[in-house]
């Protein structure tokens, strides 16, 4: 698995991962991969905190940080507290109403307001914070790579990261998005196929990898969306990407910073109750179907609000949830491959298991072609 990408980083293997989770990130890249540290929804302050920890337990070696850049429709000014004014009454007595009738116990007035507000600090993405985050990155040298997660990279980003040497990555869900982003100079594309968790498009990675391996013109593709086992990472490489891009799979680890019960929610679920919905964040996303997600879905709930607000709405019956440890209605972005994580294990486990599995699948490839 020595492809070009592994020698650009000085990593030992081509597996990229994608957390919020901090010791995800260091375990991965501790075993060899490159941890990405998903950082949108942190403050600045928070994020540089989380480099400095990330600093000291990964002993020099390389990692990454995506990050959001809203572009330029984004307000810069709203408060946390006017964002709460965004959201109408009717809707909050929705989820009120929905949670009090499961008889989940609800939260003391001042608390969902004090819940909410923090909530809403973290959701609001503006030019500003990702340019500070951004700054945040840079100035630490051990960041090689930052990877921006919705629409096209803004030249600032691009030229500021290159005058540093940090390689700058995106996600992509079709070709023509894969097109525009080298267009704007991004080094590395990360093709996401819709069985992914988190915002996707409609194109199936099977489909995708090798469309967005064709109009990266050269440079390298990472592929994303529904990889969970080391016959995956063949395939992906088999479609020309030069390694893979994983999210959903470190969520069932020891690492993950789910609660236990979190990720026996998910370890229960089947491939199928990753469905795509709009009620996470107001976007297209795969989550898991709770009967959160389907209350939403029903001819009487209000429409979904835009983003950020239906995240900070979601915010609160979260919350609920998760005091009443009810978890039917929580949710969580969470992909296809959620059908093949079935119990508790490690981010160094998984590794091991990924590279077993891979060399396994090239023996079989070798013996049914006869090729060696
Ligand atoms: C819980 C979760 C949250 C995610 N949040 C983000 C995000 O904030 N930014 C981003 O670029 N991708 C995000 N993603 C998508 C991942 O970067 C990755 O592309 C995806 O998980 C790969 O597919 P997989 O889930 O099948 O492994 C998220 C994925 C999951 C599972």
């Amino acid at each position: 698995m020595n492809t070009d990408i592994v020698r650009t980083f000085g990593v030992d293997l081509p597996i990229f991962a994608f957390s919020h989770c901090r010791d995800v990130v260091a375990a991965v890249t501790n075993a060899g991969g490159m941890g990405v540290l998903g950082a949108a929804w942190m403050t600045p302050a928070e994020l540089e905190m989380s480099i400095d920890w990330l600093e000291r337990h990964v002993g020099g070696k390389p990692f990454g940080v995506d990050l959001v850049f809203p572009g330029t429709a984004v307000d810069d000014e709203k408060s946390p507290e006017e964002y709460l004014k965004a959201i109408p009454q009717g809707h909050l007595s929705y989820v009120r109403k929905m949670l009090d009738d499961a008889g989940l116990a609800d939260l003391a007035e001042s608390d969902t307001t004090a819940y909410m507000t923090e909530v809403a600090r973290h959701m609001a993405m503006t030019n500003r914070k990702s340019r500070d985050q951004f700054d945040i990155c840079l100035a630490h040298p051990s960041v090689s790579f930052v990877v921006g997660a919705l629409g096209v990279t803004p030249d600032w980003v691009v030229d500021q990261a290159h005058a540093k040497g940090v390689q700058v990555g995106a996600l992509v869900g079709s070709a023509r998005h894969a097109a525009k982003q080298r267009n704007a100079g991004v080094d590395v594309l990360i093709a996401q196929g819709t069985e992914a968790g988190g915002s996707v498009g409609s194109i199936a990675s099977m489909v995708l990898w090798p469309q967005v391996v064709e109009a990266a013109r050269g440079a390298p593709v990472l592929a994303a969306g529904g990889v969970s086992r080391g016959s995956q990472i063949l395939a992906a490489l088999a479609t020309g990407c030069q390694g893979v891009w994983i999210g959903s799979l470190w969520l069932g680890t020891a690492e993950s910073d789910l609660s236990i019960e979190m990720r026996e929610k998910l370890f229960a679920a089947e491939s199928e109750d990753a469905q795509i919905a709009r009620v996470m964040t107001g976007k297209q996303g795969r989550m898991l179907r709770t009967k959160y997600v389907e209350n939403w879905q029903k001819p009487d709930a209000p429409p979904l609000l835009q983003w950020p607000m239906q995240s900070i709405l979601n915010g609160y019956s979260y919350k609920r949830a998760e005091r009443a440890r009810n978890l039917d209605y929580w949710t969580y972005a969470v992909g296809q491959v959620v059908g093949d994580m079935k119990g508790h294990s490690t981010v160094k486990g998984e590794i091991e298991r990924l590279l077993n599995e891979y060399v396994e699948a090239l023996e079989h490839l070798q013996r049914v072609t006869g090729f060696e």
